[in-house]
C-alpha cells in the first residue's frame, strides 16, 4: 500500500509539536519554512483545488508556541474573501472539476505555493491573484491588485475568475513582482507588475503570444522574462458537465522571452514584444539562472505524460487493471513517464534554443514532482545544483482511463513500483551527484533548500542578500522533506552536500500522527508580522451594480464580509 491512505484525510489539518525521533538537530538550520495546502476537510473534487491553506514549520526548537525541545508545525486555513464567503454560505459553494464555483463567482483557493518577498508572504495558485499572508498568524491580510486591472478570464458579481501563474518572481534589482494573467478562451497572456504598494497593478498584453493550454511558472534573468505554455489543459467539455475528459496535453509548447526593459518603456496596457520559441516535452516548472551575462539558460523540470488535471474516481480502474482504493479518490493522476530534466540556451539574437544538458533515468527516477533551491539572489544568479524530488512510479494512482486517452504516447509502463528518489543535480551538467531512496510505503513532497547562515568573507564584501547563505547556490545547507506516511508524519533533514548519507536529523509526529496532502514549500529567515500598508480591500471591489446581480441575501453577505475585513 505504497500511497499513504491517509493523504486526503479531513481530519488531519492540525497543530503539531514535532519531537526529534533521529539524528541530531543541526545548531546553524534555522529560519522558517512555510508550505501550502489544499484543505481537503473543503471537500474538493479534485484534490488539488480545496481552499486555501498554509503552514509554518519552525526550524529552531521551542519557538512559535512549541515546547521546549519541539519544533512548531502550525497550521492555518487562509481567511480570504473566498473563503469567508463559503463560511457564511457554505450550501451555496460547489466543488468543481477545475475549482470551486458559487454565485460570488469563482474562489480563489490561494493553495499551490508560498512565494516570500523579503519579510511577506504570498500564498498563490493558477486561478486567482496572489495572497499577501501574515507570516505570524498566518491570516490573510490583501489580495494583489484591484480585479479591474487583472482583466479576469470570467467576470463574476464578487469573485471573478483571475487566470495567472501558481509561480509569480520577485525582481531582486527592481523590487517588484511579475505575474501574468490569461485569457483561456482567447490563449492569450499579459504581463502583470505589482510594485508591492497600493492597491493596483500594471498590465501589458503580449504581442502574439499565444498560450494554448496555461502557465503554471513563470521565471526570469536579470534582463529577461521567460513564460512558457504549460501542460495543463481545461477540457470545456468536461467543465461544462458534457462528458467525458477528451483532451490531452500537447506534448510541447511556445516559449516566450520578453524584455524586461522594453516592459518598463511602454505605458502599461500598450502590447510588449516577445521573441517566441518553441521547446518540448510539456512541462510545469523551470527555472532560469537569473544571471544573463553569459546567456540566458533555464532548467526545464519535464513532465511528459503527466496530465494534473485528471484526478483518481473511486470507480476507476487503476494502471494495471485493479480496482483503485476509494481512499485515494480525488488525488492526482499520477505521472506516466519517467523523470526528464534539460538545460536549454536560449539566443533572442537568433531565435534559437538548444539543449545544453539533459537527464532521465528511466528505472530509477519516474515522476518529476517538486523541487528545491537556493532562492537567494546570489543563488539564483549562480546555482551550483538543483535537488529533485520524484514522487517514483505509483500505479495505483494512475488510471485506466488516463492510459486509454493517452494510448500510444505513453511507452511501456514499469512492471514494479519505482519509489520516491531526493536527486542532487550539477546545476551545469545535470549529471547526478547524489540520491536518496525512500521505502516504498513513504510519501515525501516539497523539498525545501535552507542555506547554512553566514557570509563567506567574500560574499559580505560584495554585499551578501539577506536570504544568502555562506556559501550560495544550493550545495551548502540543508534539503528539508516532509515525509507523509500512515506510520506517522516527519520531517528528515538532509545535508545538501550529500543527500546520499541519508537525513542527519528527523522529528515526527506525536502519536504517529498524520498529515495530509501538502505542495510547495518555501524557506524564510524568520517570520515578522505584516504591517499595514497602502493595500487594496475586498470593499475597494465590491460595486452596487455587481452585487445587484446577486440575490438580496447573498449580496448582504458580501458586504458584510467586506466590513469584516476592513
Ligand atoms: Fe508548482
Amino acid at each position: 500500500m505504497p500511497i499513504p491512505r491517509s493523504i486526503l484525510a479531513r481530519d488531519g489539518f492540525t497543530d503539531l509539536d514535532l519531537v526529534v525521533t533521529g539524528g541530531v538537530w543541526p545548531d546553524d538550520l534555522a529560519g522558517e519554512i512555510f508550505l501550502s495546502a489544499s484543505d481537503q476537510r473543503t471537500a474538493p473534487q479534485h484534490a488539488f483545488f480545496g481552499d486555501g491553506a498554509m503552514i509554518r514549520l519552525s526550524l529552531r526548537p521551542g519557538t512559535h508556541g512549541a515546547a521546549p525541545g519541539t519544533f512548531a508545525w502550525r497550521t492555518s486555513l487562509l481567511d480570504t474573501p473566498s473563503q469567508r464567503l463559503r463560511t457564511a454560505r457554505p450550501d451555496r459553494f460547489e466543488a468543481t472539476v477545475i475549482g470551486t464555483r458559487s454565485p460570488f463567482g469563482f474562489s480563489n483557493s490561494a493553495n499551490t505555493a508560498p512565494l516570500p518577498w523579503g519579510d511577506r508572504l504570498f500564498a498563490t495558485w493558477d486561478a486567482g491573484r496572489p495572497v499577501e499572508v501574515d507570516p505570524v498568524d498566518l491570516r490573510f491580510v490583501a489580495e494583489v491588485g484591484h480585479r479591474d486591472d487583472w482583466a479576469p478570464a470570467l467576470d463574476a458579481p464578487v469573485l471573478p475568475l483571475v487566470s495567472s501563474t501558481a509561480h509569480p518572481v520577485i525582481d531582486p534589482d527592481r523590487d517588484c513582482m511579475w505575474t501574468v494573467s490569461l485569457d483561456p478562451i482567447a490563449g492569450a497572456v499579459q504581463i502583470v507588475r505589482y510594485d508591492g504598494e497600493g492597491p493596483r497593478v500594471q498590465r501589458w498584453p503580449v504581442q502574439d503570444g499565444a498560450i494554448p493550454q496555461s502557465m503554471h511558472t513563470i521565471t526570469q534573468t536579470r534582463d529577461w522574462l521567460i513564460l512558457a505554455d504549460c501542460a495543463f489543459r481545461a477540457d470545456p467539455n468536461e467543465i461544462f458537465g458534457l462528458g467525458e475528459r477528451s483532451v490531452t496535453n500537447f506534448p510541447d509548447e511556445p516559449v516566450y522571452l520578453i524584455r524586461k526593459d522594453a516592459v518598463e518603456a511602454t505605458p502599461s496596457g500598450e502590447p510588449v514584444a516577445a521573441t517566441a520559441f518553441r521547446v518540448g516535452p510539456e512541462v510545469m516548472h523551470y527555472f532560469a539562472r537569473y544571471e544573463d551575462g553569459d546567456g540566458i539558460e533555464v532548467l526545464f523540470e519535464h513532465t511528459p505524460d503527466t496530465d494534473l488535471a485528471m484526478y483518481v474516481r473511486a470507480d476507476d480502474l487503476d494502471a494495471y487493471g485493479r480496482p483503485v482504493d476509494p481512499a485515494l479518490a480525488g488525488m492526482y493522476n499520477h505521472p506516466m513517464h519517467a523523470t526528464v530534466v534539460s538545460v536549454l540556451r536560449f539566443d533572442p539574437e537568433t531565435g534559437v534554443v538548444r539543449e545544453r544538458a539533459s537527464m532521465t533515468e528511466p528505472d530509477r527516477y519516474h515522476s518529476t514532482q517538486l523541487s528545491a533551491m537556493d532562492w537567494s539572489t546570489e543563488g539564483v544568479s549562480n546555482p551550483t545544483v538543483h535537488h529533485l524530488l520524484c514522487s517514483g512510479f505509483r500505479p495505483e494512482a494512475i488510471t485506466r482511463r488516463a492510459l486509454d486517452l493517452y494510448g500510444d504516447r505513453v511507452g511501456p509502463l514499469p512492471d514494479h513500483e519505482i519509489p520516491s528518489a531526493l536527486v542532487t543535480l550539477d546545476r551545469e551538467s545535470l549529471a547526478v551527484e547524489r540520491d536518496w531512496i525512500w521505502p516504498l510505503d513513504d510519501y515525501p513532497s516539497s523539498p525545501t533548500f535552507v542555506p547554512r547562515p553566514g557570509s563567506s568573507p567574500t560574499a559580505a564584501a560584495a554585499g551578501a542578500t539577506r536570504y544568502a547563505g555562506h556559501e550560495p547556490g544550493g550545495h551548502h545547507g540543508y534539503v528539508v522533506v516532509p515525509v507523509l506516511s500512515d506510520d506517522g508524519f516527519r520531517v528528515e533533514v538532509f545535508d545538501a552536500a550529500d543527500v546520499a548519507a541519508g537525513p542527519v536529523a528527523t522529528v515526527a509526529a506525536p502519536g504517529r500522527a498524520t498529515v495530509p496532502f501538502i505542495l510547495h514549500a518555501a524557506w524564510m529567515p524568520a517570520a515578522r508580522p505584516a504591517p499595514d500598508r497602502d493595500q487594496l480591500r475586498f470593499a475597494d471591489e465590491l460595486r452596487d451594480d455587481r452585487l445587484a446581480e446577486l440575490p438580496a441575501d447573498l449580496a448582504d453577505v458580501a458586504r458584510r464580509v467586506a466590513a469584516d475585513l476592513t
